[in-house]
């Protein structure tokens, strides 16, 4: 169609059409990037309006104790997200990460699993029902783990310890998030990118970056997005999950992050060793004393001049409009550590092992702080 056009056009029209077309091509991906999102956004919504709608007719008594999000909050929380979207796309035209990485969705996982999300439900409303939040298929082996982690959290069948759980999570968190869980994700790399402008006299391949908790993978595969050079570390409790994440992982360019299965209260690495730490969605789900551990292992495990970042839920106070979305979410979901999270100061946490400099900053449901480890 373009060569038609250059065919056809006067010198002048043809300028002019050109112009129009590199605009467009300007214009389109940023609409496409806004469709896919209000795609994702409407489905999820459709999803959980439908599954309580059914859930309130065969179990009228599991109605959780949550009052109704208004109009104006409803509308509060969309320009909230479509504030973190735009960032999104602000970050992707500035060259902190490609662009490509906004439409990097796994629709196969989605036909393959969103069936099993829905077979599940019935499942986890039986859960809900008979109050069972530490239940585990009879196969799975619950001994060798902290006992706060062997919860349903969620309510997730088989808690993060099957491979239905690991297969099933990311298109869970992405329902809950109305699809934005990447574009929250990603608000950690452009800190991330420019604290590591600290060791730019070292090449790239020789700076080293942990994501502590990994999961399934998904912040990694977007660390290494931004930074294609930089060594990949991941750690986390759950062998299944790990196993997904090698599967994302392993289909990218790019070094293969090495992925440990292990405690991020007793981090397998010597001192000093990261030029960057993250932990993404982690901090909700540990119990108060457990959160000081495992941010003295970062600090440990952190080089003198790194950066520390975490992602996590937003808390009481943050945002004063948010209140109800706070109070509702672990009422509709087992995080039995939740409450006691939204009022942690962990700004003083961070404090007390050692970090300084600390920037928080809060986009649409998340909260983040980025730490410094002084470089004495
Ligand atoms: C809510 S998920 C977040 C996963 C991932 N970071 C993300 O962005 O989706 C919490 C993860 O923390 C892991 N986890 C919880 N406690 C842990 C611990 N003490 N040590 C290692 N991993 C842990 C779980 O196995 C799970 O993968």
């Amino acid at each position: 169609m373009c060569l038609a056009i250059k065919i056809w056009a006067s010198d002048e029209t043809q300028h002019n059409q050109q112009n129009l077309i590199l605009s467009m091509f300007d214009i389109f991906p940023k609409l496409s990037y806004q469709a896919l999102q209000s795609g994702k956004n409407y489905f999820a919504f459709t999803h959980k309006t439908v599954s309580s709608q059914i859930k309130n007719l065969i179990y009228p008594s599991l109605q959780p104790n949550i009052s109704p999000l208004s109009p104006k909050l409803l509308t509060q929380l969309q320009d909230s997200m479509n504030q973190l979207l735009a960032r999104d796309w602000e970050d992707s035209q500035a060259g902190v990460y490609p662009q490509n990485l906004l439409f990097d969705d796994s629709w196969e996982d989605f036909f393959r699993y969103y069936p099993l999300i829905c077979l599940d439900l019935p499942n986890i409303w039986e859960r809900i029902k008979n109050r069972r939040y530490q239940e585990f298929s009879q196969e799975i082996a619950t001994d060798n783990y902290p006992s706060y982690y062997l919860q349903n959290f969620h309510y997730q069948t088989d808690g993060y310890l099957s491979e239905l759980s690991a297969n099933l999570y990311d298109l869970q968190v992405e329902i809950l998030f109305g699809g934005s869980t990447d574009a929250m994700r990603r608000r950690i790399l452009c800190p991330l990118k420019s604290q590591l402008t600290a060791f730019d006299h070292i090449p790239q391949e020789q700076l080293r970056v942990i994501d502590v908790a990994c999961g399934t993978g998904r912040t990694l595969k977007l660390i290494r997005s931004a930074l294609p050079d930089v060594s990949l570390f991941g750690i986390d409790l759950s062998s299944a999950y790990l196993r997904k994440a090698n599967e994302l992982l392993c289909q990218i360019p790019g070094e293969l992050p090495q992925l440990v299965q292990g405690n991020v209260e007793e981090l397998p690495y010597r001192d000093n060793y990261f030029h960057g730490t993250t932990c993404v969605f982690l901090f909700h789900e540990l119990p108060a004393a457990v959160r000081q551990t495992v941010i003295e292992e970062c600090f440990r495990v952190t080089k003198p001049g790194g950066v520390f970042i975490i992602c996590d839920s937003i808390q009481e106070n943050d945002l004063p409009e948010m209140e109800l979305v706070i109070k509702n979410f672990p009422e509709t979901f087992h995080e039995p550590y939740y409450k006691h999270y939204i009022t942690d100061n962990l700004v003083e946490r961070l404090e007390k092992a050692g970090f300084e400099q600390i920037e928080t900053q809060v986009h649409f449901v998340s909260k983040y702080w980025i730490a410094h480890k002084p470089s004495y």
